[in-house]
């Protein structure tokens, strides 16, 4: 194991001698407090005026991005606790979208009144309860041959064990899955090198299988987690709970995961803390979960070999548990599904390097990244090379047998990301910096050291996640790093004691160093946790939908109308309009109803324009629709309130958009006018 810190002094006056790109008559200077910033003329009177430094003019036009010019990168990122994602433009780090996905969201109609967005909350729904925010956690976007695909996204709810597929095609959440037999979800979401499942997994374990009771005094015997891998239609993107699978794992606080690729393909792997087992109880005369769950020396890396689950699940091993293939703990222990790897105490992240050679495990209480070869890891399973079984007969392999090397990185190393020459770069979030260092000799390609710490950036401040351009593929873009920090304490003006996160944008030179520091972005709704980055140009989504499109399943809707179209049908206390969306007006523009009718309106944008979305609205009805062109969209609702309402289109579409408006009429029960 090699421990030999060589790190560059990356301290604020780090001289960058490199010449302001623009300047006519370069002066490379390197005292930042000196009167010349290496421009000339009216550049060298702006940064004069506006106190910029060599370093920061320089950083400036690294991520400048001009008026009218696009983004080289799309950034996905968690929200958090705002249960939806962000779409974020890089290097310019402008926000492109917000995509509601747990939570409802009225710019976009979801679940404010529109069939689809309605449907798709309502299937996330495991009970009667109706759950009305979701926490994001670990957006994964499609891969094909462990390449973003840039076809489908999914990202699970950290609250409450659901997953949601987002459909890239037009950036809108088409599926919520209430995953069964998990309860809060953490580890993935991953993608399967070609897209084959995506997988979650559980945080706590809860009473097994779901649905049931147990006390905590039966916690071992009676909780259990679950690694769960459903599978994706390739035509659509949607996850097919039928043809999935879990594999039960054992009562352990199951943590990060990451998909095997290349040669690791096949495997997957969850990290774990508190294989204490314990369940808190301090003013029940025992220990808090945090110091009961932190004695352990070693927890679990779980490797599981989903390509033998699959085999068992075709088999007729699998039981049917709440809907779901499910692989038994004590058959995934004695079939090779399920393998147990220590790793030093209560870690965090564990990432799969490019080459699927090195997983890396982040130890968050131990200051370094262990180091493991895959190659080593299956010679282990396959020989049988065990230290023993854990309480529940899963094996555990022989630490010494499997590890690669451990680095000394620095205060609660959490997750890495890679490069493609042969780097990890680790948060730490207690010491608030990134670490870079190398992984095996095999795929370091610049010379260095092999398992060496290589240089170390500062941050601002606790990072948590980091997310490198295309970072999570077989072949990283050594382009931009991004620390996703959880406070920024100082680095933005005051907006009261709740303070944005700190998104900072980080220059990796191509992944040979020196790495800068380029930008400052605060996220003002929630916390994300982490994000992934594609190439732009991997990116096709649609302009305008064809004429008529039924946005759930991308197909003609029955309810579409083309211009002229209109029509309105009584069914008894029934009233189904069929409207249309063209600027400036609705037709028909005034809605005819009798208090108590269920009135069904399908409203067709007949436009074909690119941006020309419309929205409507009807007053004290709890109802907003967006209709993209060539949308179709279906309200439902009990006119149970007599009166005239407004109807409106919510998006300025035109000059005549506020004329672009119309009445719901309600006629009071028993009065003799209404219609149709
Ligand atoms: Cu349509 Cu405003």
């Amino acid at each position: 194991m090699n421990l030999k810190p060589r790190r560059y002094i990356l301290a604020a006056g780090l001289a960058v001698s490199v010449a302001f790109a623009m300047a006519a008559s370069v002066g490379c200077d390197d005292d930042d407090d000196a009167p010349s910033n290496g421009a000339s003329g009216d550049l060298q009177q702006i940064a004069d005026e506006r106190g910029l430094s060599p370093d920061d003019m320089r950083h400036a036009l690294m991520q400048y991005v001009p008026p009218g010019s696009k983004d080289d990168y799309v950034m996905f990122a968690s929200g958090g606790h705002s249960g939806q994602l962000l779409v974020i433009g890089l290097p310019s780090m402008r926000i492109l979208k917000t995509i509601a996905v747990f939570t409802p969201e009225p710019w976009q109609g979801f679940g404010t009144g529109a069939d689809w967005g309605e449907t798709v909350l309502e299937e996330g729904n495991r009970t009667d309860q109706v759950l009305e925010w979701g926490d994001t956690h670990h957006p994964a976007i499609s891969e094909t041959d462990g390449e973003y695909d840039g076809r489908y996204l999914y990202i699970q709810d950290r609250a409450n064990g659901r997953m949601a597929f987002v459909d890239l095609r037009d950036f809108r959440t088409k599926q919520i899955v209430a995953v069964p037999n998990i309860q809060t979800s953490h580890g993935g979401m991953f993608v399967t090198p070609n897209s084959e499942y995506v997988h979650v997994s559980s945080k706590f374990p809860e009473p097994w299988p779901s649905g049931t009771f147990a006390n905590l005094d039966e916690y071992q015997e009676k909780f259990r987690g679950a690694s769960t891998w459903l599978k994706i239609d390739q035509a659509t993107g949607r996850v097919l709970l039928d043809q999935s699978f879990q594999v039960e794992i054992p009562p352990y606080s199951q943590d990060l995961a990451d998909a095997g690729k290349k040669v690791s393909d096949g495997w997957g792997f969850i990290g774990s803390f508190n294989t204490e087992m314990a369940t808190g109880g301090n003013m029940e005369g025992g220990d808090s979960l945090e110091a009961g769950a932190s004695k352990n020396n070693f927890d679990y890396l779980h490797a599981i070999n989903w390509k033998k689950a699959e085999e068992l699940v075709a088999a007729g091993r699998a039981e049917t548990i709440n809907g779901i293939n499910v692989i038994r703990l004590d058959v995934a222990a004695a079939e090779g599904v399920l393998y147990l790897i220590p790793e030093p105490k209560s870690p965090h992240g564990i990432d799969v390097d490019p080459s699927g050679r090195y997983l890396v495990v982040g130890g968050k209480l131990d200051p370094h990244a262990t180091i493991y070869d895959f190659e080593k890891v299956k010679a282990a399973a396959e020989a049988e090379d065990f230290e023993g079984r854990d309480p529940f007969g899963v094996p555990i392999l022989n630490f010494d047998s499997v590890v690669a090397g451990q680095v000394e990185l620095g205060a609660g190393p959490l997750h890495t990301q890679f490069d493609s020459q042969g780097h990890g770069y680790t948060s730490l979030f207690l010491e608030s910096a990134v670490a870079k260092f190398t992984l095996g000799e095999d795929v370091v390609k610049t010379g260095e050291e092999p398992f060496t710490l290589i240089e170390k950036i500062p941050v601002n401040y606790n990072i948590g996640h980091l997310s490198i351009t295309e970072g999570d593929t077989v072949s990283p873009d050594d382009k931009y790093l991004v620390a996703l920090n959880k406070w920024s304490i100082d680095r933005f003006l005051t907006v009261g004691p709740l303070h944005p996160q700190n998104f900072q944008l980080i220059d990796l030179a191509g992944g040979n160093g020196p790495m800068q520091l380029l930008a400052d972005m605060p996220i003002p709704n929630a916390e994300p946790h982490y994000t992934q980055i594609i190439k732009a140009d991997k990116l096709r989504a649609l302009d305008v939908y064809p004429p008529g499109t039924d946005v759930l399943t991308m197909q003609p809707s029955e309810f579409a109308i083309e211009g002229g179209g209109e029509k309105v049908e009584r069914n008894g206390d029934r009233l189904e309009v069929w409207m249309s969306a063209q600027r400036s007006h609705f037709t028909p523009d005034i809605i005819r109803a009798r208090e108590g009718d269920t009135v069904v309106i399908h409203i067709t944008n007949v436009e074909q324009t690119k941006d020309a979305t419309h929205g409507f609205a009807i007053a004290n009805h709890n109802i907003q629709v967006s209709l993209d062109p060539g949308e179709v969209a279906t309200v439902e609702f009990v006119a149970d309130q007599p009166g005239a309402f407004n109807m409106y289109c919510t998006e300025f579409c035109s000059a005549l958009h506020l004329e672009m408006a119309g009445w719901l009429i309600v006629e009071p029960a028993g009065s003799a006018s209404a219609g149709p």
